[in-house]
């Protein structure tokens, strides 16, 4: 493959993804990063004697800067994972999230269709640009409707999901209006190594290990799709390296627990290879106020993937949990550096007093 310009690549999934296209000697990478609190530098440390890694600091929305690197690099590949991406934080602050998801992603296209125009027509053939998105478009499903496949109509519910339909819809309109050689993924609930812990898991995890609440939402009834980030990387190889250009494809895990059963089976992994005397980690579980307009359940059909380009989940949620689970107690300095003064005000807007401000372990 030749190059690729990642944009967010060190948050979770773009970090994973780079490590993946990196370990399999894929790609050259540019990454261009904002880093935002959401980022962690030591998720890339591993590259810093890379020759094959390039890290660039800046904005999507810039676009001057973004198409000066595409110059530079004579990328053939973009994959777009800069966004703001969590929920809660786009329901007190969405300001943020119609910067960088939608005009942020608007800035970026015109870049990249500035340097498309520029490109011989045999470069064109093989240029891509790749958009992840999420199956948060679709809205939420009740108890027995069917998946959401690709054709499932957008019903966003959440100031996050709005801006990711929104950038969506840009990515479409430049791939009928301009001809982009566009492709986007739809995508469930990732989980796995290196994830911020705002998100259920690992805040589950980091809370567990500090001993400290377990807050879950309501009365824990809500359901995602929890998909292992690797298979995500596999998924995302692949989309660029054969996807058909225009399309979209949704992207699952096949793993479809309640919240509380899934933080019952972290606590079950952790009092396992965690274990303490004096208590079990499912004590630790707490029911706090429930998220507005939260979304009921998430389900993913990712047969069009399956069937068209040959891919599918290989970890099931207990064996991606344990590894995930595994990953944290081995990497505590990398928890250690995502607190912040940002962190422990963000822990008492969202919830109060109930878990005080997040101590290191
Ligand atoms: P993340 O919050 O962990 O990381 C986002 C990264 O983007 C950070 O490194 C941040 O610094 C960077 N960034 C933010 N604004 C930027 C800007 N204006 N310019 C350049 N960089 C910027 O997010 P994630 O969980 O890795 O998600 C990556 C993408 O995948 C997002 O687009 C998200 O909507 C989508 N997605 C995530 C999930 C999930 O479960 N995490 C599921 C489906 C889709
Ligand atoms: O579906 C894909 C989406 O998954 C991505 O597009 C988003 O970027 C990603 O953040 C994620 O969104 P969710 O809102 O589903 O993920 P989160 O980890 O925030 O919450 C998962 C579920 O757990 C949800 O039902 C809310 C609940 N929850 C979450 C937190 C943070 C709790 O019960 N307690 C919590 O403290």
């Amino acid at each position: 493959m030749g190059k690729i310009l990642v944009t967010g690549g060190s948050g979770f999934i773009g970090s994973n993804f780079i490590l993946y296209a990196r370990s399999q000697e894929m790609a050259e990478i540019i990454n261009l990063d904002k880093l935002t609190y959401a980022s962690n530098p030591k998720s890339l440390e591993q590259l810093k004697n890379d020759t094959g890694y390039i890290f660039q600091q800046g904005d999507i929305g810039n676009s001057t800067l973004v198409l000066s690197l595409l110059r530079q690099h004579q990328p053939q590949y973009v994959v777009n994972f800069a966004a703001e991406s969590h929920v809660d934080r786009s329901i007190f602050s969405p300001q943020e999230f119609i910067q960088t998801n939608v005009v942020g992603t608007f800035q970026l296209l015109e870049a990249v269709r500035a340097f498309y125009q520029e490109l011989l027509p045999d470069q064109k053939e093989n240029f891509r640009f790749l958009h992840i998105s999420t199956d948060e478009v679709y809205g939420s499903l009740q108890a027995g409707e069917p998946a959401f496949s690709e054709n499932t109509p957008y019903a966003p519910n959440s100031p996050y999901a709005a801006s990711k339909a929104s950038s969506d819809h840009l990515v479409r309109a430049y791939h009928h209006t301009y001809g982009l050689p566009t492709l986007t993924i739809n995508c469930s609930n990732n989980y796995g190594p290196r994830q911020f812990p705002e998100k259920l898991i690992p805040l589950m995890i980091f809370n567990a290990i500090n001993q400290k609440p377990l807050p879950i939402y309501g009365s824990g009834e809500n359901i995602r799709d929890w998909l292992y980030v690797e298979d995500h990387c596999r998924a995302i190889s692949l989309v660029l390296l054969k996807g058909k250009v225009g399309d979209t494809y949704n992207i699952g895990g096949g793993n479809q627990p309640t919240n509380l059963e899934l933080v019952t089976q972290i606590c079950t992994i952790l009092d396992e290879v965690l274990p303490r005397s004096n208590f079990s980690y499912q004590s630790l579980i707490t029911f706090v106020k429930d998220r507005p307009g939260h979304d009921y359940r998430y389900c993913v059909n990712f047969s069009k993937i399956k069937q068209t380009l040959g891919w599918e989940p290989t970890e099931t949620l207990d064996s991606g949990l344990r590894k995930t689970i595994r990953w944290y107690l081995d990497n505590l300095e990398w928890l250690r550096q995502c607190k912040s003064q940002n962190y422990d005000d963000w822990v008492v807007k969202n919830y109060g007093d109930t878990m005080g401000k997040g101590e290191s372990h």
